[in-house]
């Protein structure tokens, strides 16, 4: 493992040197890896056209640097430990020899369906060491990896499916959630019916739920691994061939497939992760996260693994058998870093503290959140009742597009500060801009948050749309990536994200686009038009509220509340329930019949008295209404 930044002096060297010669800066970290051939040119691009291109010219193979280079040294060290649902359950270790294997013999089988580099592979799994074994061994073939979050509804995933046309599914029988089970490929079997792309679906047995096998098209894991051959020479790979997909709300409906390539995620990955987290070797590593979303892709498989690390993998949730669960685990297997999410802190700190006094909670060195901002309230708790003072909190912002951590604090090494995610790691490029596009140079400011500057893992295009990453990320302020949050600087330099500016929420941690609900919501036969806002929430950060216009008076207006809620489940997925709906006559329009969302965010907010102008309004007496109707 390459060295770690260890001083506050140190990393502003670094800093320093990754901005003047970006192309020195990334090379050398490029050469701790192994490639196949090394790169002609270590950085192409274009923020214009745009086109982003790193280490071209390179061979390599992501899994060769994952498993086969660590066989040597770490043959027997634990890559992954994987902690089931059910407490009673035994933990599994899975070395770097035995997960090279079962990467091996699940490529022979995938190869052994035609599979092979480029296509499309879909995953929808649950949180099971087979997960990161499909997903090794789709990149080991060359296959490109999809995985979908299992909590995602058939619907949803029928639409990833045939945005990316996979040819092949990879499922579970079921998936363990606390006491429920969550039939997975009954929902699979649901998605397969809007598709014709899917060919093959390979199904591990994990919960003895029942399900229908389709023949020549459904076939067990089990038997399809028995025969498999163990060895599996990798495929050699250029570095700008894309890695995977992965799917990210958009302020249209339609979700977008985030592509990533190779060699600048594999670099930067690894890079973030032992810098951010200063993982040792020894060190017990666990993220929190689902692998379904970037924070598993980056922080629970590509970054430990190709660190060399022992990454812990949970199936179950937060508070089964009760609250006190990820205490118990981090005693039992002596958790020396723990990365999570300010949900998940907000609702254990809420259930109280003695689900965390019984836990001897002493290996813990760093903490971690990510995916929303932290309220300083939790960053407490979290700080003194988890970390009993002694730990550093790390606070990571970043993006699935971003690909790995972009702004935070190095653990125990630079200075946290509650609620600010704080410097940007070497090699990243943040800057502030107005309205206008002009960048802001002062500090203690807030303004839009942009990149200058390109970093090897950064999203290089939409799968199939790449005019839409062109217009989402590159239009709205020349010759930078926007990233659709708000931010505050301070007057050390230190970075504060206050959230979205864009329609996106951020609902537990999860990117929703309030298109796609509204038009979930829309398919009711009841209902004309809706408008989605969030507003703040003690625990999720930002609860749903749903203004929603129906054709005719309701009779039974719960009823209805319940058949929309039921709706949102089945398009989307539970995540994505209404917290709060409000049947109104209209909505607050422009002349041109744009939806002031600005009115109604207020009004969510409970903020009736202060609503701002409302001369723009077509019909400003609906304002009135829905201000005495609202909740
Ligand atoms: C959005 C990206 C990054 C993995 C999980 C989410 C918000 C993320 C932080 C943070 C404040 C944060 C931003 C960002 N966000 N991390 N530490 N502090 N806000 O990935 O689903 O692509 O969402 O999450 O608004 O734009 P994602």
């Amino acid at each position: 493992m390459l060295k770690k930044i260890n001083s506050l002096g140190e990393y502003f060297t670094e800093y320093k040197k990754s901005i003047n010669d970006p192309e020195k800066f990334w090379e050398k970290q490029a050469n701790s890896f192994c490639w196949q051939k090394k790169w002609e040119k270590v950085l192409n691009w274009d923020f214009e056209k745009p086109e982003i291109k790193w280490f071209e010219g390179g061979k390599l193979n992501i899994t060769n640097n994952c498993l086969d280079r660590h066989l040597k040294k770490k043959n027997k060290k634990t890559a992954i430990k994987w902690i089931p649902n059910n407490p009673k359950e035994k933990t599994i270790d899975i070395s770097y020899k035995d997960l090279h294997l079962k990467v091996c013999k699940f490529s022979n089988v995938l190869r052994s369906h035609q599979i092979k580099k480029g296509d499309r592979i879909c995953i929808y799994m649950p949180m099971v060491p087979e997960l990161v074994i499909a997903i090794l061994a789709c990149a080991r073939i060359g296959a490109i990896h999809s995985v979908v979050f299992a909590g995602f509804s058939a619907k949803a995933l029928a639409d990833r499916i045939n945005d990316a046309s996979c040819n092949l599914l990879i499922t579970s029988d079921g998936s363990f959630r606390g006491e429920k089970i969550i039939p997975l490929k009954a929902i699979a079997d649901k998605a397969m019916q809007k598709t014709n792309s899917i060919k093959k679906c390979i199904v591990l047995k994990r919960t003895n739920t029942r399900v229908i096998m389709k023949k020549g098209r459904d076939l067990w894991w089990h038997n399809e691994i028995q025969h498999a051959n163990s060895e599996s020479s990798f495929e050699v790979m250029n570095s700008e061939d894309p890695l995977f997909i992965l799917y990210t709300s958009g302020s249209t409906g339609k979700p977008k497939g985030i592509q990533h390539s190779i060699a600048g995620y594999m670099v930067y990955a690894e890079y973030s992760f032992r810098n951010v987290f200063q993982y040792n070797d020894g060190d017990i590593y666990w993220c929190t996260a689902d692998i379904g979303w970037i924070t598993g892709h980056s922080y629970i498989v590509y970054g430990p693994l190709l660190a060399g690390a022992t990454t812990v993998m949970f199936e179950g949730i937060p508070t089964y058998p009760d609250p006190g669960r990820f205490w118990q685990i981090v005693q039992d297997n002596k958790i020396n870093i723990f990365y999570t999410a300010p949900t998940a802190i907000r609702s254990l700190e809420a259930k109280g503290n003695s689900f965390v006094s019984p836990y001897d909670l002493s290996s813990l060195k760093v903490l971690g959140t990510v995916g929303e901002p932290i309220n300083e309230d939790a960053w407490k708790w979290y700080y003194k009742e988890i970390g009993n003072e002694k730990c550093s909190i790390v606070d990571t912002w970043w993006q699935t597009e971003t690909g790995g951590i972009m702004i935070s604090n190095l653990a125990n090494v630079t200075p946290h500060k509650p609620t600010y995610a704080t410097l940007p790691l070497p090699g990243i490029q943040p800057c502030l801009v107005d309205q206008n596009g002009n960048e802001i140079k002062q500090d203690s400011i807030e303004g839009r948050l942009c990149i200058k500057f390109p970093w090897p893992s950064i999203a290089r295009t939409i799968f199939g749309d790449h005019e839409r990453y062109k217009k989402t990320y590159f239009t709205a302020f020349k010759n930078k990536y926007f990233t659709g949050d708000g931010c505050f600087r301070d007057k050390n330099g230190m970075y504060r994200i206050t959230g979205r500016v864009d329609d996106i929420l951020i609902v537990s941690g999860h990117n929703l686009g309030t298109a796609e609900i509204e038009s979930a919501i829309d398919e009711h036969p009841k209902v004309c038009e809706t408008a989605i806002v969030g507003f703040p929430h003690d625990i999720k950060g930002n609860g749903i509220y749903a203004f929603i216009i129906c054709h005719h008076k309701l009779v039974n207006e719960n009823l209805i509340r319940d058949e929309i809620n039921e709706l949102v489940s089945k398009t989307i997925g539970p995540i994505a329930k209404l917290d709060k709906i409000q049947f109104v006559s209209g909505l607050p329009k422009t002349r041109s019949g744009k939806i002031m969302r600005r009115i109604l965010k207020k009004i969510a907010q409970g903020d009736t008295d202060n609503l701002g102008d409302t001369s723009t309004l077509l019909d400003p007496k609906i304002v009135d209404e829905i201000k005495l109707s609202s909740l």
